[in-house]
């Protein structure tokens, strides 16, 4: 925390440098020292210098060809119409807000920022005791509650890393662009969530942050995210032919349809079930907002992924449409395989089977949101309290026990 009193002190002593002790007699006629010795003598070398700094930085602006810059500002260019703005390969002005194309990408920006939240808000005193104590959570309870926060703790920076290095640069929308920083602020705190109750828990932290790479269930869903980043977040990579922007939408699809719309959902029921039985309520309550977060950044995704789909419609090709079909196939298998593995047995009202018949379900909704045919017909929910947690328009009373006053001052004290 900054600590005004050191400021000023500081700064005092800038302005009124220690005064020198004063000369012996005997030594008064030698030479002055070369340092200044008083403050307008001091100020005046550094008026010197900022002469010479400005002299500098007006010569620079004199070369300065704006001419040069055209091909990035486009001075006088006809002002940006609606029509010029494209998702992805769009030749307009970046830089420019509105006017407004795709108005569900700025309300889920609206939304998004209205339902802010931060982790040190929820309380996780009755988390903490039932933790520590002896018999308060079974093996598998406690299993469960590793396993989510192992996977989740390095998943979200997974999410982050993808938005922030890959798919940010190659969406070619300001309005879209202004719901990615969004999310990925929201990744950040989700992130954070993972970590503070890591904290609170008091649970070894290399175990948990690196379970993604020692624990095989959990490393082969993230190394499956991973792999559909890294061609992406070349430097070089760039839209514009139909085989990189396919490359794209294979991103899209594997991060907003299968890592957020189908990796998250095993570990979301598993712990928000251990809420409803009043265990871990700190920590469900923690998944509680990720989860709505999440269902807003999947409907994004497939919002984007629709549009992209209506702009270029060559790009969903039978071929292409198959193959991300395979793609959303083989999370649904790592998700189910991580159920097994979470779940040797019956617990809190689940089992490995049931969770595979409601990852069936799933699966057919993210195929049916992107207008893919469903691979499980039929499949039915067996937690509908999933999607009544995740419909927003039924948690009216949710952000009311939340304290809504943010210090926007951060931690800066006047006193
Ligand atoms: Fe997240
Ligand atoms: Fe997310």
């Amino acid at each position: 925390m900054l600590n005004w009193d050191e400021f000023h002190e500081d700064e005092t002593s800038v302005a009124e440098p220690p005064k020198a002790a004063p000369a012996p007699a005997t030594k008064a006629a030698e030479p002055a020292p070369a340092q200044p010795d008083s403050v307008a003598e001091s100020r005046g070398d550094y008026r010197v210098a900022e002469g010479d700094r400005l002299e500098r930085a007006r010569q620079s602006l004199e070369n300065l060809d704006v001419a040069a810059g055209l091909e990035e500002l486009e001075m006088g260019a006809a002002r940006i119409e609606v029509d010029d703005k494209r998702m992805i390969n769009a030749r307009a002005d970046l830089n420019q807000l509105v006017p407004f194309k795709y108005e569900w990408a700025w309300q889920k920006y609206l939304d998004g920022s209205a339902n802010h939240w931060m982790p040190q808000e929820v309380n996780m005193n009755a988390d903490i005791a039932l933790w520590k104590s002896q018999d308060g959570l079974t093996e598998d309870e406690r299993l469960i509650v590793m396993r989510s926060l192992g996977y989740f703790s390095t998943a979200d920076s997974l999410v982050a890393n993808n938005l922030v290095l890959a798919v940010y640069r190659l969406i070619t929308n300001p309005e879209c662009r202004q719901y990615l920083l969004r999310q990925a602020f929201e990744e950040a705190i989700h992130t954070h969530a993972y970590q503070y109750c890591v904290e609170s828990l008091g649970m070894d932290e290399g175990e948990v942050f690196n379970m993604y790479r020692e624990v095989p269930s959990v490393a082969a869903k993230s190394a499956w995210s991973l792999k559909h980043t890294q061609s992406l977040s070349r430097p070089d990579f760039h839209t514009g032919t139909p085989e990189t922007d396919q490359e794209l939408l294979r991103n899209l699809i594997a991060f907003y349809c299968v890592t957020e719309g189908i990796f998250f959902y095993c570990g979301f029921s598993q712990i928000l079930s251990m809420g409803r039985r009043n265990k871990m309520t700190g920590v469900a309550e923690q998944f509680q907002y990720i989860l709505r977060d999440e269902s807003m950044h999947l409907n994004f995704g497939v919002d984007m992924i629709n549009q992209i789909k209506i702009e270029n419609p060559h790009l969903w090709t039978a071929e292409f449409q198959d193959e991300v079909t395979q793609m959303i196939l083989e999370g649904t298998e790592l998700e189910i395989a991580y159920a097994r593995d979470s779940m040797p047995r019956g617990v809190l009202g689940m089992n490995a089977a049931i969770m595979e018949e409601y990852l069936h379900f799933i699966c057919n909704r993210r195929l049916a949101q992107i207008g893919l045919k469903e691979q499980f017909p039929g499949a039915q929910n067996p937690f509908p309290w999933m999607s009544e947690i995740i419909d927003l328009r039924k948690e009216k009373n949710f952000f009311e026990t939340r304290v809504t006053e943010y210090q926007v001052g951060g931690a800066l004290s006047w006193d």
